[in-house]
């Protein structure tokens, strides 16, 4: 029996790479984990979760990542871990607007394991939380978004700069980067120069299509949800990646676990292979 899932059932590992990092988890996270977790790096990761037939966000505004986990357990988990190895977490300003209240912290989205993330942060050498990142031409960011009163860099145009001066808390700052669209390859030059040299994304479709067309995201995180949802034109869900052609990018799997009908599946993009 697995104390930190309420069913008590760890993941189960199917498949792993051999050679891959590890990171000193604590015994108590590499149980329910269903084995060791580490990165290389710098590395830029994703995580998400889809239905069956590939469905990642519902309509515009919508938490869609609980909707389509059901809420699992597993998959809060599997999040919270991944935060907890990050020193940035990077968010396009739609995910943002979808998810008031969110804090994009590991023991937000997973409180029985807290106290083993903030372990885990401890032992490498990471700040209490991850540095939120959001990603807003426009500048469409609410003040009161209590994500924003923890350490914040919000990277925009100066259009989006000026829209947000002096309406953010202390702990949020803003960077003008660009008079049109962000070129997401300074977004990650800039952090790695803050010394922030894994970065986990959470999206969205729209921000992650981009980092995939640039070539920086190294690898994905896919939580396969046993559902299906469809899509109708113009009803406003979306697949993994949105809005850019990346023509057959090709993946290779890392690892794959599972939990009850859940898989929880690990890839690098090829051109992150050599250096896994
Ligand atoms: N299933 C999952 O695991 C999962 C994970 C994450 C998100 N989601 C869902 O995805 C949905 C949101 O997806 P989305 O594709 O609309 O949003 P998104 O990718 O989170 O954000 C898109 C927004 O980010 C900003 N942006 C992106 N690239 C930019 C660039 N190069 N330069 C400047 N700004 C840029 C723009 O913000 P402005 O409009 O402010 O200019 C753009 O509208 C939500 O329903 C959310 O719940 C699901």
């Amino acid at each position: 029996m697995n104390p930190l899932l309420p069913d008590g059932q760890a993941l189960e590992l199917l498949f792993e790479s051999p050679d891959l990092p590890r990171f000193p988890l604590p015994d108590a996270l590499a149980a329910c984990y269903g084995g060791a977790l580490g990165f290389s790096q710098p590395r830029l990761y994703a995580n998400f979760v889809a239905s069956v037939d590939g469905v990642v966000a519902l309509r515009e505004g919508t938490n869609s990542g609980s909707v389509i986990s059901g809420h699992s357990a597993a998959d809060r988990f599997v999040m919270a871990l991944l935060r907890a190895c990050a020193g940035a977490v990077l968010v396009g300003a739609g995910t943002f607007r979808a998810t008031p209240g969110h804090l994009w912290h590991a023991g937000q989205v997973y409180p029985a394991g807290a106290a083993l993330f903030a372990e885990l942060r401890g032992r490498l050498g990471l700040a209490p939380e991850p540095l939120l990142v959001l990603i807003s031409a426009s500048g469409n960011l609410d003040p009161s978004h209590p994500a924003l009163r923890h350490p914040t860099l919000v990277a925009t145009t100066s259009e989006g700069a000026a829209r947000l001066r002096g309406i953010l808390p202390e702990q949020t700052q803003v960077a003008a980067l660009a008079d049109g669209p962000i070129s997401m390859a300074a977004v990650l030059s800039a952090l790695h120069e803050r010394g922030h040299r894994l970065v986990l994304t959470e999206g969205g479709p729209t921000l992650v299509g981009q980092l995939i067309a640039e070539g920086l995201l190294d690898e994905l995180f896919l939580t396969t949800a046993p559902s299906l949802f469809g899509r109708t034109a113009n009803d406003g869900r979306k697949t993994l990646v949105e809005d850019v052609d990346v023509s057959g990018s090709a993946l290779a799997l890392l690892s794959a676990r599972r939990h009850g009908s859940f898989l929880f599946l690990r890839y690098a993009l090829s051109h992150a292979l050599r250096a896994t």
